[in-house]
């Protein structure tokens, strides 16, 4: 599979988890790395040039920090921009049919957070819905996303590395087609520790 991954963090300069999960990407052969904000500073998104690198893709990947509960804004602006009506969705809009949309997200807050009695309300994978319903109306495939909680006390620690080498798994098994996909849709979100169960 074409992977492509678009990673996106406008306080690049001071990430840790990304930072080494851009590292992790970027080592992968034949994995297409593109970083939105360094690309695009002043949101000028070039709609035909990004349309015609998702075409090149099979797999299109959003890699970022939560930001209030959701990404970072440039994501949204991509989206706006480039999933066009009668290109992503509409009547003939179908060039995106059969591609897959994923995620590698990285949270600050610890994953008791994310549920009805945390103090984030609600579980992550919830509050993805309206990426995973824009996926679904242009006929993509949405998987859950590869996450990590935690993750500002496992900067701190340091503790990113492991981490990051399972993005980079989830990437290599993505591009020689090694994920099982019947097992991964019966996870809400994918950690490390459950990379066993879904590649091959
Ligand atoms: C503007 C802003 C909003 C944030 N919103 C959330 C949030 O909604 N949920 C959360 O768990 N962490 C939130 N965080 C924490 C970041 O997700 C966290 O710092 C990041 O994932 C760490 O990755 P990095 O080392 O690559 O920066 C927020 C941080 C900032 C700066």
């Amino acid at each position: 599979m074409r992977v492509l991954v678009y990673q996106a963090h406008p306080g690049a300069q001071h990430s840790m988890a990304n930072k080494a999960m851009n590292a992790a990407s970027q080592s992968v052969e034949g994995v297409e790395f593109v970083d939105l904000y360094a690309l695009y500073p002043r949101f000028d998104i070039d709609v035909e040039r990004e349309q015609a690198r998702i075409l090149e893709a099979d797999a299109i990947l959003f890699q970022f920090p939560l930001f209030w509960y959701s990404s970072p804004s440039i994501v949204k602006e991509w989206q706006d921009l480039v999933l066009e009506h009668g290109f992503a969705y509409g009547r003939e809009g179908d060039r995106l049919k059969g591609k897959i949309w994923s995620m590698g997200i990285t949270c600050g807050a610890p994953i008791e957070a994310y549920s009805e009695e945390g103090y984030n309300g609600f579980a992550l994978r919830t509050l993805l819905t309206p990426m995973e319903q824009t996926a679904r109306l242009c006929q993509m495939t949405f998987l859950p996303p590869y996450v990590l909680y935690g993750a500002l006390a496992k900067r701190e620690a340091q503790d990113l590395s492991s981490h990051a080498e399972g993005w980079r798994k989830w990437l290599i098994a993505m591009r020689d087609d090694r994920l099982v996909m019947a097992k991964v849709r019966t996870f809400d979100v994918i950690q490390k520790h459950d990379l066993h169960e879904v590649i091959s």
